[in-house]
């Protein structure tokens, strides 16, 4: 095609493309077309607590077939358990590994492969928080971190990613955090693994795009500080702005995000707009704004989950 004629079908495609996104993000997410996820087998990270256990309860009363990992075997167990007692006849299979080692993720996964057969929807969920300063934080949690939070990824997505390629269908979905777009005092190393996961899933994405295959799809996770206790002791300075938000609204976004292949949430919406804000103000302007919104004092007060018991 003549470069002229390239540039122009491009920017019509681009214009158009807006408009669909635009309506898209005007009409509400229940009205717009959902897929149909029954008997599809999702795979949850961390499904022994917070939101991978809501997310599992959804996804079975969607009627989706649930493969569970974590390594709070007990918690994994009661999952299961609550699952099968909410949607009785549910297809439910738990496994216990320490997603922070490669070889029990592909020893797992291999497993599942065997045990329940391809899976559809992976959902990175797992993830760890230390939350001190980065020069008090040991070097073996540093490297967990970036392990669970980030390379856990890696390893899931080169396990099952080719089956959905093959079978061209299929949805990756990486929970990262508002604190993979925005870095914050207190949580470096939880940023960087964060951000890597957003970067993991972007890059992912236009491999498959790249591939044509249009049936896999990914979803990227960023929200703000939730009230599952893993950031207990946490502060927000302008709640009306940027406040904790509830397990089960998360999981209904998120739910709703995966059946209508959204490629990016951020909750609450607010985040978008600091997002854009990031994007064309100076540092210097956003670090003076990001004073006054309190985002480097957030974490003063942590707790975290294990403390806190
Ligand atoms: N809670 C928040 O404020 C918040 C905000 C933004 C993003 N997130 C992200 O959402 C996801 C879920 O967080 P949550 O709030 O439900 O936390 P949570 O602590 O309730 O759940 C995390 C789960 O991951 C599991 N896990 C941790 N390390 C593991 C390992 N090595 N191997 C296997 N499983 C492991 C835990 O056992 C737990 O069940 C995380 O990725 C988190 O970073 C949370």
């Amino acid at each position: 095609m003549h470069l002229a004629v390239e540039v122009l079908v491009c920017f019509l495609q681009m214009i158009w493309l807006w408009l669909v996104a635009i309506v898209k993000a005007v009409v509400p997410s229940s009205l717009q077309p959902h897929k149909d996820v029954t008997g599809w087998v999702v795979l949850i990270t961390g499904a022994g607590s917070g939101l991978g256990r809501l997310m599992s309860l959804r996804f079975a009363a969607l009627g989706c077939r649930l493969v569970l990992w974590d390594v709070n075997e007990a918690g994994n167990q009661e999952t299961e358990e609550l699952v099968q007692a909410a949607t009785p006849g549910a297809k439910v299979k738990a496994y216990t590994l320490d997603l922070s080692d490669r070889e029990q993720i592909y020893a797992a996964a291999d497993k599942v492969k065997q045990e329940v057969g391809d899976v559809d929807i992976l959902i990175n969920n797992a993830g760890i928080v230390t939350g001190t300063t980065f020069l008090n934080t040991p070097d073996s949690m540093n490297i967990k971190t970036m392990d669970v939070n980030c390379n856990a990824h890696f390893w899931t997505v080169k396990s099952f990613l080719p089956s959905m390629l093959k079978r061209n269908r299929g949805h990756l979905v990486s929970i990262a955090s508002a604190a993979g777009l925005f870095g914050i005092a207190g949580l470096a190393d939880y940023c960087a693994s964060k951000y890597a996961a957003v970067g993991f899933d972007e890059s992912i994405r236009a491999e498959i795009v790249k591939q044509g295959r249009t049936g896999v799809k990914t979803t990227v996770v960023c929200p703000y500080y939730i009230n599952t206790g893993m950031f207990e002791g946490a502060q927000t300075r302008f709640p009306a702005v940027l406040k904790f938000l509830d397990p089960p609204f998360v999981v209904d976004k998120i739910v709703e995000a995966v059946l209508t292949d959204q490629v990016m949430l951020c909750v609450p919406k607010s985040v978008y707009f600091f997002y854009i804000l990031r994007g064309i103000l100076p540092i210097s302007v956003n670090q003076v704004l990001g004073k006054l919104v309190g985002v480097s004092e957030t974490m003063d007060n942590f707790v975290g989950r294990n403390k806190a018991k």
